[in-house]
């Protein structure tokens, strides 16, 4: 049975109680609009735990563009639906008054500070975008107390700030999953429900620019400028916007080493189709197991 819950005292006791039943909890935070993606990890949650919980909040702190606030795609009933059909045993729904009670706006909410690992793409393109993030994950994660929180290694940026918000709060365990992607290899997003089924070939070409980097990476080609040119040229012959295409070490988050060549790598994209923004992201050195298309 799925327990839908508002209220964060309530939903509190609800992981409380299981801990001391000593259940182990598994949970899923999300914005909602649920697809294969966020399944994924609420199916590891439910089948690596006693019990499983799923968020579903919009959160109004990480959007830095108001458009893309209203426009984001909201379905809550389908998404109880969902969580029912597949077992979890409860969500957590509460809106802004019961995520932020103290404030009389958002604007008045105190931002937590999301770190070093908030610096550069994301942290320079989305302003205020990983602050908003890390500022209601450390309010969920305290809510839903010590457990396994799932995350996608889609938002990878977000994922680094993540864990390391949980190495200061001293819990949860954090499990990175694996992106789940359509059968054109663009990684499933709810914002893909905003693209024209007609650009969506031009949106998966995101997918093979971050392949083309890894092609030149496995062929010992591992200059930060050729893997950059590499991704630059897939992406240069199509109508999307790029905002960039970079490589980091995804340990230390840091760009082109002193040599200009990565021992490890992550290659990232975000760019626009028409006013949709997307953003994916590759390992270089290691074999992503590519799951099943959609
Ligand atoms: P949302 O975009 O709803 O994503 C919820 C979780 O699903 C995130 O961990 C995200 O990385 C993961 N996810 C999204 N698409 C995926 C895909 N194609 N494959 C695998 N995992 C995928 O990320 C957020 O919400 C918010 O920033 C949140 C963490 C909930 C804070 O508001």
């Amino acid at each position: 049975m799925l327990d839908i819950l508002t209220d964060p005292v309530s939903a509190s006791a609800w992981c409380h109680n299981h801990r001391m039943l000593n259940h182990s909890i598994g949970y899923v935070p999300t914005m909602g609009a649920l697809h294969a993606g966020h399944l994924s990890l609420i199916e590891r949650a439910i089948a690596e735990n006693d019990v499983s919980c799923v968020s579903v909040f919009v959160n109004p702190l990480q959007f830095n563009d108001p458009q893309d606030y209203r426009s984001y795609p909201r379905d809550l009933k389908s998404d109880c639906k969902i969580l029912r059909e597949f077992g979890c045993d409860m969500v957590f729904t509460g809106g802004n008054r019961e995520m932020f009670p103290e404030a009389s706006s958002i604007e008045d909410v105190e931002i937590v500070d999301p770190g070093r690992f908030a610096h550069g793409l994301e942290g320079e393109f989305r302003p205020g975008h990983l602050e908003g993030v890390c500022t209601v994950v450390d309010r969920l994660f305290r809510f839903v107390g010590p457990c396994r929180a799932y995350f996608g290694l889609k938002d990878f940026q977000q994922l680094l700030v993540i864990q390391n918000l949980a190495d200061q709060l001293g819990y949860p365990e954090v499990i990175p999953c694996t992106t789940i992607r359509d059968k054109l290899g663009l990684a499933l997003s709810s914002r893909n429900q905003l693209i024209k089924p007609a650009d969506l070939t031009i949106a998966a070409q995101i997918h093979r620019a971050l392949l083309s980097a890894r092609q030149h990476w496995q062929s010992k080609d591992r200059d930060c400028d050729s893997l950059r040119t590499a991704m630059d040229r897939v992406l240069s012959g199509t109508t999307l916007k790029v905002e960039y295409a970079d490589v980091r070490d995804p340990v230390k988050w840091q760009g082109e080493s002193p040599t200009g060549e990565m021992p490890r790598a992550v290659a990232l994209i975000a760019a626009r189709i028409n006013d949709v923004r997307l953003i994916d992201n590759l390992r270089l050195d290691q074999s992503e197991c590519l799951t099943e298309p959609q």
